[in-house]
C-alpha cells in the first residue's frame, strides 16, 4: 500500500515501535500485520531536538522489506534538529514518509521539496507549546498530506496523555483539510474522544506494546475508533 492510500481511509491505529520489545521487533510486526495493522510509526529521536537518541536506519533497513511485503507502510517521526540532512538516507532504508517538526522548520515548503525529491510522503509535526495556527500554515505552506499533533512532550514513549491536546485538534481541525494524526498517551480510554475532536490517525506506543497481547491490544483500539 502506497502512503497516500492509507491517509484516505478511514480512522486508523498506528503501533509505535519505539514502544516494541526489541528483542522481538519481527515476531510483534508480524502479529500486528495480520491482525491488520497497515501503517507503523518509526520514531527517530538525535539526542538534540529531544533528548534520547532512538532509532535510525539500521533499524529501518531490517524491518521495512517484510512490512512492505505484506502491504503495509513505515512512517517516521523524525524528532531531530535538522530532518531534511535525513530524508535520503530514509528514503533509502525504506520509509514511506516522514513527519518533520516545525519548530526546527523556518521554511517548510523547501524541508517538504526536500522530502518528495525522495519519493517521501510529508507531514507536519507540533508540540504542546506551539499553537494549531502556527501547525496549520506550516502545513500549508508544506501542502502536508498529514498533520501531527503531539499530545505529549516528545522523548518516550509511555507518557501520560495531556488533555489539552484535544481543544488543539479540535482548533486545528478547523484551520486544516488532512487527516489529523495524534501521538502521545493514547490508549483505550481518550482515543474515541480524541477521534470526535478531529483526529483519525492514531499513534499507541505503550497501549499496543506494553499490553501481554499486543494484536489484541490493537484490535480493541481500532473498535475504540471505528
Ligand atoms: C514519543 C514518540 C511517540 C511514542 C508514543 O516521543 O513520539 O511516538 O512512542 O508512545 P505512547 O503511545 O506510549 O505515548
Ligand atoms: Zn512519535
Amino acid at each position: 500500500m502506497a502512503w497516500a492510500d492509507w491517509i484516505r481511509g478511514g480512522a486508523e491505529i498506528v503501533p509505535s515501535l519505539y514502544a516494541a520489545d526489541f528483542r522481538r521487533l519481527g515476531e510483534q510486526i508480524d502479529l500486528l500485520l495480520a491482525a491488520g495493522c497497515r501503517v507503523f510509526h518509526f520514531d527517530v529521536g538525535d539526542g538534540h531536538f529531544i533528548p534520547p537518541v532512538t532509532m535510525g536506519p539500521v533499524v529501518l533497513r531490517s524491518i521495512a522489506p517484510g512490512i512492505h511485503a505484506a502491504g503495509a507502510v513505515l512512517d517516521c517521526h523524525l524528532m531531530v534538529d535538522d530532518p531534511a540532512h535525513h530524508f535520503a538516507e530514509f528514503a533509502a532504508s525504506g520509509a514511506d514518509s516522514v513527519s518533520f517538526h516545525v519548530e526546527v522548520a523556518p521554511d517548510p515548503a523547501a524541508v517538504a521539496a526536500e522530502a518528495r525529491s525522495h519519493g517521501l510522503g510529508v507531514g507536519v509535526v507540533f508540540n504542546p507549546e506551539t499553537s494549531p495556527t502556527r501547525a496549520a500554515g506550516a502545513a500549508k505552506a508544506a501542502a502536508a498530506e498529514i498533520v501531527l499533533c503531539m499530545s505529549i512532550h516528545p522523548g518516550y514513549s509511555g507518557q501520560a496523555f495531556m488533555p489539552e491536546a484535544l481543544g488543539r485538534i479540535e482548533e486545528l481541525a478547523k484551520l486544516v483539510d488532512v487527516p489529523i494524526q495524534v501521538d502521545g498517551g493514547v490508549g483505550e480510554e481518550n482515543a474515541a474522544a480524541l477521534r470526535r475532536a478531529g483526529a483519525s490517525l492514531f499513534v499507541a506506543g505503550n497501549a499496543v506494546f506494553g499490553d501481554p497481547d499486543p494484536a489484541e491490544a490493537y484490535r480493541r483500539l481500532r473498535a475504540a475508533v471505528a
